[in-house]
């Protein structure tokens, strides 16, 4: 059957990820800096093993129930608790919402704000999956230069001004202020300040995307921009894929209750709820302080690993070859010499150096980052790390 000529026009605007796509081609002898994943022996196995057990030793009926749409009422107040304690976030149970992921999140502002033609704006690079979650509403998707502080707040208010002008509609600003996805760099204090002066003033929405705050390893002094919002303007977005496991699953909003009815209705269709199950081991696992007990280890050891690729870009890499110092989370951003195609330089780089990462376009909004990678230090090893770098670098003076 000919599927191609029975697909929805939107279906053309779904792109296969960069990153699912290009785990295809490693074999076991390929050093991979591309996924996103976690160091496995940061996951606290024993201790989730106690917990599974006695999850289904304690309330199986309802653990293995289906659930409400929102997510389960006692993991909601804990997670209020959490915000609180570990970030400074006020939030009452009926603002935290729980989602499949930080993703299921992004997926659910597409559906719920943006109809096509509608401008979000997002840092440049900015988030793979999120653009990758939009583009099927067909946005306008207006980037905004990163620098060592973040996203040039100044820059944003002279982009909105002009758009307003234009008559768009922008629907929100996106950001991950904290130890970026793909840069590692975080947005300062008063950057954040006056990214909430500048939505109030054109009343807009930001979506904050938090799931590296818990890996800063420079003493920067930063809040959640949540935590200065007065007027419900800010949808925060956690998870618990990288201070937990990311295969549970589980991810959440703290928003504005009017907000999260849309979600819930948005939800609904989507996947009825998150697992119950799964809902219940974080549920056990905050009341047993599993993560914060856990976390100084997983930090200091993802600190160990940045410092580890910079030590080695320093040594190996050619003159030309630049990269962010990441303040925290899980990636270097390098830039290469701009007649460098680094879509071109990964099939040379995997088949001939057995060596991979990400190639910069897929996380610009136009596809204009030709000449830049985002590196993973969480996940390889640091025999790994050096090796890797070597053999990229030879692959880079190669070009
Ligand atoms: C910035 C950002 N947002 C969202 C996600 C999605 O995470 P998850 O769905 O595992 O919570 C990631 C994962 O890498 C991320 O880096």
């Amino acid at each position: 059957m000919k599927v191609d000529s029975i697909l929805a026009s939107r279906t053309k605007f779904m792109t296969a990820s960069e990153i699912r796509e290009l785990l295809k081609w490693i074999t076991s002898d390929v050093i991979s800096f591309g996924g996103g994943l976690p160091d496995p022996s940061t996951f606290p196995v024993d201790e989730i093993s106690k917990v599974v057990a006695y999850v289904l030793e304690a309330y199986p009926q309802r653990a293995l129930q289906y659930g409400s749409t929102e997510g389960v009422a006692e993991l909601r107040e804990e997670l209020a608790k959490f915000v609180d304690s570990y970030a400074g976030i006020k939030a009452r149970p009926e603002n935290v919402f729980i989602t499949v992921g930080s993703q299921e999140a992004l997926e659910l502002l597409g559906r719920v704000f943006i109809d096509q033609g509608d401008v979000i704006i997002t840092e440049n690079p900015t988030y793979i999956a999120a653009l990758q979650a939009w583009r099927v509403y067909q946005p306008r998707l207006i980037g905004i230069p990163m620098d060592e502080h973040g996203m040039v707040v100044e820059k944003l208010e002279d982009t909105i001004r002009k758009l307003k002008a234009e008559g768009a509609k922008i629907k929100f600003i996106y950001t991950i202020p904290t130890a970026q996805n793909p840069s590692g760099l975080t947005m300062s204090q008063e950057r954040r300040k006056y990214l909430l002066e500048i939505a109030e003033k054109y009343d807009l929405l930001i979506v904050e995307d938090d799931p590296y705050s818990y890996f800063l390893f420079e003493p920067i002094q930063v809040t959640p921009i949540k935590t200065l919002d007065r007027s419900g303007r800010v949808i925060y977005l956690s998870t618990a894929s990288k201070i937990f496991a990311p295969g549970f699953r589980l991810g959440w909003v703290i928003a504005d209750k009017e907000i999260l009815d849309w979600f819930n209705l948005a939800k609904q269709s989507l996947n009825l709820h998150t697992s119950t199950f799964a809902q219940y081991v974080l549920l056990e696992g905050l009341r047993r302080n599993i993560i914060l007990k856990n976390l100084p280890r997983v930090k200091e050891l993802y600190r160990r690993k940045r410092d580890a690729m910079l030590t080695a870009l320093e040594t190996y890499m050619p003159p030309g070859v630049s990269w962010t110092k990441p303040s925290g989370g899980m990636f270097i951003w390098a830039t290469v010499p701009p007649h460098i195609d680094t879509r071109e330089l990964l099939v040379t780089a995997i088949t001939k150096y057995k060596v991979a990462f990400v190639p910069g376009h897929g996380f610009s909004v136009d596809q204009s980052l030709t000449n830049a990678m985002r590196l993973n230090f969480t996940y390889p090893t640091f025999e790994q790390i050096e090796e890797g770098i070597r053999r990229l670098a030879m692959a880079i003076k190669s070009a």
